[in-house]
């Protein structure tokens, strides 16, 4: 089929500096080949004409009614200013562009791949801005066929416009997954004809924020209450979503949550809990039927409005706890012989998997979902570090990675002191630009199984839109090109480009981080300090946790102290008290004790309520010499670093330092250094 197509669009005007030139060296993700030729094209100002050959789908006609093009038919190929050839291969995401002097070609075994190929001319082009674009010929394709963005509309509810203007973002940067969280504790968010109390009840609440609702005992309340916050969307308007994303080659995947994080469902439905009440727990039952029949009631609808292949069942974080007590669940774990609570996980899971593949379709599920046996043909979504994902792609299963160290994106990407509340945690753009999914090890057969990358922006702490867009921006762009690009990474290059697209995004109305006002991370642990303690054998008389081993016994001598995140491998922590002694090797003056400890209240990392120093000669006879006191209210609602440092004046072979744990059940305590002079 050809076709060509006229379209009148009217001038912008807004065209930039006669100097300035297009390039490919600007574009987000890094194209795979780029050769730069001699010369440049000028698009007319008088209007661009463009000719299409072959399989255009609306996408493809929609962006060529956008940027560079303006005005004008080509008749026939060899006169128009574009010139797009593509095939009917409707999954192949490559293309090939090529400025000449005369013209632009871009060629593309699929209507996806040529879609991306003007993605990249109107990056070159910012939007057609540009006028003048270096000559150059760029071969491009996708390294992972799974480029995902999660969306977290549980917690905070967010408009449709809000969706789709990431939508158009994520377009631009060949983001082809939107992963849309819409179940979860904090709020059912879709429309279900046959269980109406979900959006009547289980979508709302009496407080607008997650951290009040949580603060007041997490209730929901009815739609009609005059407090009632929250929302949900209607299918009509999910369906919308669905085709908005499809016209810009982005598949939408629902999530429905199962069995943990249920929270919301049966505060509705109190009967598909073990308990029968409502706010007894956040599992569903798995020895009652009618949960099976609201599950598959629930998928039912969700796949009758997501076309995806793929449909995300949750599975993480179940507690099981309701489930070693309740006579449905052991009657369940008897009848079937499972032998405990992870295998009547897994029973669920299967059991929905054979459903969803009734259906025709794959079920996709967090790495919890392996506990117990994983269903045949699940995919797995690595979250707590790529352990299960390493785990799965060795059994053969797909899976798609966003271990929390790279990919979740509701941790400070700056210094906590000047970002706003988050969960915590310090995920620079630099680290998520850092990520390299393929670790070493894996065969090039398991390999294959792993789809791609995506990054998760949880919103419990995120309550305004404009608050996400600052999250996502700029770290979806360094995920965009993980999943994207070859992985020769040059970070210099990615920031500068970076910057660029940061100008773009705040000019098109997006809240983007500053980038350029970085400040980083936490300027003590850049350089190693030397103190009169470095190097000495450390004695623990009480253990550090196994999770937060860091340097093991010699990271509070070994001069490293910590960054901005308490899982930076820097810091170690204790959910006990940190008891330790120093041997300094001989008596020697002292004048100084003092260990940095965090404060981090969300992470439930807190301060000491005091820490005693003490000397001694042999090791045996111990004398207080000092003790330095919280000043720091528990409750406080940001990051800090407390100092515990004092002057002293005493002498001493050993030094026992003792920090005493602020007595607040599942209270941390993690320190980097104790510093001796
Ligand atoms: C998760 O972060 N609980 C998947
Ligand atoms: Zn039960």
């Amino acid at each position: 089929m050809t076709v060509a197509i006229a379209t009148a669009m009217a001038c912008s005007g807004m065209y930039a500096s006669a100097n300035e030139t297009g390039a490919p060296s600007d574009v987000i993700p890094k194209p795979a080949e780029v050769v730069m030729n001699r010369g440049f094209y000028n698009l007319p100002d008088g209007g661009v004409t463009y000719f299409i050959k072959g399989n255009a789908d609306a996408a493809v006609r929609s962006l060529l009614e956008q940027g560079p093009v303006n005005a004008g038919a080509a008749k026939k190929m060899s006169s128009a200013n574009i010139r797009v050839e593509i095939g009917d291969d409707a999954d192949a995401e490559g293309y090939t562009l090529e400025v000449t002097p005369k013209y632009i070609s871009i060629k593309a075994a699929g209507a996806r791949g040529a879609y991306y190929g003007l993605q990249t001319l109107l990056q070159m082009t910012d939007g057609g801005r540009v006028r003048q674009i270096a000559c150059c010929r760029i071969s491009d394709e996708p390294r992972f066929s799974y480029r995902g963005v999660h969306f977290d509309v549980s917690r905070h509810f967010r408009s449709l416009d809000f969706l789709k203007k990431q939508v158009d973002a994520m377009a631009q940067m060949k983001l082809n997954t939107m992963h849309l969280h819409f179940t979860d504790g904090a709020g059912w968010r879709m429309q279900i004809d046959k269980y109406p109390r979900l959006t009547e009840f289980a979508a709302w609440r009496p407080q607008r924020t997650w951290r009040e609702w949580v603060d007041n005992g997490s209730k929901y309340c009815d739609r009609s209450d005059a407090r009632a916050s929250g929302g949900f969307y209607t299918k009509e308007e999910m369906r919308d979503l669905v085709d908005y994303a499809a016209q810009r080659h982005i598949t939408v995947i629902p999530e429905v949550e199962m069995p943990g994080h249920s929270e919301e469902v049966l505060a509705a439905y109190p009967e598909l809990s073990c308990a029968g009440k409502p706010y007894s727990g956040s599992d569903f039952c798995v020895g009652k039927e009618a949960t099976f029949r609201f599950l598959e009631d629930v998928l039912t609808e969700v796949m009758d409005v997501f076309p995806s292949e793929y449909i995300h069942i949750g599975g993480d974080e179940a507690t099981k706890n309701s489930w070693r007590d309740c006579p449905d669940c052991k009657r369940r774990m008897e009848q079937e012989g499972l032998k405990d609570v992870d295998e009547l996980q897994s029973y669920l899971i299967k059991r929905i998997e054979k459903f969803v593949n009734s259906k025709g379709r794959k079920i996709i599920g967090w790495d919890e979902i392996l506990e117990g046996g994983v269903a045949p043909n699940a995919t797995v979504m690595s979250w707590r570090g790529t352990e299960g994902g390493i785990k799965s792609l060795k059994s053969g299963h797909d899976v798609v990675m966003t271990p929390g160290a790279y990919c979740y994106i509701d941790g400070n990407q700056d210094a906590p002191f000047k970002e706003p509340a988050s969960i915590g945690g310090y995920l620079p753009l630099a680290k998520v630009y850092s990520y390299e999914p393929v670790e070493p090890g894996l065969t090039p057969e398991e390999a294959s199984h792993l789809l791609g990358v995506q990054v998760n922006l949880w919103t419990e702490h995120v309550a305004d839109s404009a608050h996400a867009e600052y999250m996502y921006y700029p770290r979806t762009y360094a995920i965009a090109e993980v999943g994207w690009s070859k992985p020769d990474k040059d970070y210099d290059d990615f920031y500068r480009r970076a910057l660029v697209k940061n100008e773009r995004m705040k000019r098109d109305g997006y809240n983007v981080f500053d980038l350029a006002q970085e400040y980083g991370e936490r300027k003590e642990s850049l350089e190693e300090i030397d103190h009169l303690g470095r190097g000495a054998k450390v004695s623990y008389n009480l253990p550090y946790s196994k999770q937060y081993t860091a340097n093991g016994d010699l990271t509070l001598t070994d001069g490293v102290r910590g960054g901005w995140t308490y899982g930076d491998k820097r810091w170690q922590g204790t959910m006990q008290d940190f008891d330790v002694t120093v041997d300094l090797g001989e008596v020697k003056p002292l004048h100084y004790f003092g260990a940095t400890f965090m404060h981090s209240e969300g992470a439930w990392v807190h301060l000491p309520e005091k820490v005693e120093f003490e000397v001694s000669d042999d090791g045996v006879t111990f004398t207080p010499v000092a003790t330095v006191w919280c000043d720091v209210p528990s409750d406080f609602p940001k990051l800090l670093f407390k100092d515990y440092g004092t002057a002293v004046n005493a002498s001493g072979r050993y030094v026992r330092m003792h920090a005493f744990r602020n007595p607040r059940p599942g209270a941390w305590l993690f320190t980097d250094e104790f510093v001796i002079n």
